[in-house]
């Protein structure tokens, strides 16, 4: 990247990052009782995510044209999806990982059963802030349609069914199809709901979602071969949670069956489709552009 996209990648994530964090607050329940669920719920989100999937629905919105404000809810509930899906993912039936996002695992700190009830919770409170009126200021129609978008990415046809299939090719392997299969669904779903619905919210036309779906499509496959490489060669420290898990699993991943030098090559083809999907946008898409490229270059 050169230096100016650089200063601007950093400065436009610092702020939606800022945006992010301060509509999270308000977004999520008060506490109540019990205080270990609440407590559960709050320390499994407020942990230094990146944000990305809500950094992504609210620049689509701008990429079409449309106004933030009325896309920050969506972005909110994207990342309580996401954040129930990390808690379930390290749980020890799955990945077992002890380290998310620099701090113990939520099963660590309050126990598997809390842990599992804090997943489910996140899960339905972003459809219920999703279906809220008072909080979702868009008609009722659009509401619907970006409604869908994220149960269908979140669901079995989407996130769930990746992550089982992830899961069950932990026994039986997995070909470069398969693998893609998995990436798509258990990373690339979220990904491209992020940026479709950010985009069905203004309705802008069927060919700039069918653009934005090629661009969420690819930045979701390099998303996840970057997150694979990183379980490889990537810093723990920075990233805050284990390194070579998967291959201690026996992970299918890029790496594991193309080797790392291939994974890497995959993974530029993929930014580069994702990048070139955004021709027929103006300058207002110039953050998903830049974006593409943080996923390639990310180190966390
Ligand atoms: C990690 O997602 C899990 C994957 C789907 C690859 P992120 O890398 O977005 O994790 P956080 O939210 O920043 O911790
Ligand atoms: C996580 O994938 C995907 C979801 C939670 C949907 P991974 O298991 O590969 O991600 P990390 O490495 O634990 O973050
Ligand atoms: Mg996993
Ligand atoms: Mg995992």
């Amino acid at each position: 990247m050169n230096q100016d996209d650089d200063l601007f990648l950093k400065a436009y994530l610092e702020d939606r990052q800022g945006i992010v964090e301060e509509a999270l607050q308000r977004y999520l329940p008060e506490n109540d009782i019990p205080a270990e669920i609440y407590e559960a719920v709050r320390y499994s989100v407020f942990n230094g995510g990146k944000r990305i999937r809500p950094i992504l629905c609210l620049a689509a919105a701008e990429a079409v044209g449309g106004d933030l404000v009325p896309a920050i809810p969506v972005a909110c509930a994207l990342e309580l999806i996401h954040a129930y899906s990390l808690i379930h993912d390290d749980l020890p039936a799955m990945d077992n990982d002890d380290f998310r996002r620099g701090k113990p695992t939520c099963h660590k700190v309050f126990g598997e059963g809390m842990a599992i009830l804090a997943g489910d919770a996140l899960l339905t409170e972003a459809f219920s802030l999703l279906s809220r009126a008072e909080k979702v200021m868009f008609s009722a129609e659009r509401r619907l349609a970006v409604i869908q978008e994220i149960a269908h990415a979140a669901g079995i046809g989407g996130m769930v069914g990746g992550q089982a299939l992830d899961v069950l090719s932990e026994k039986t392997g997995a070909d470069e199809k398969t693998l893609e299969e998995i990436h798509r669904r258990k990373t690339g779903a979220l990904i491209v709901a992020a940026v479709r619905s950010g985009a069905l919210i203004f309705n802008p036309g069927k060919d700039k979602i069918q653009a934005l779906t090629e661009y969420g499509m690819h930045v979701g496959q390099a998303f996840q071969i970057a997150d694979d490489i990183l379980n490889v060669e990537g810093d723990s420290g920075l990233m805050g949670k284990q390194t070579g898990s998967d291959a201690a699993r026996n992970k299918i991943t890029y790496p594991s069956l193309l080797g790392i030098q291939t994974a890497k090559e995959k993974l530029a083809g993929h930014v580069e489709v994702a990048r070139a999907s955004l021709a027929g946008f103006d300058e207002r898409a110039m953050p998903l552009v830049v974006i593409a490229r943080y996923v390639m270059e990310r180190k966390s």
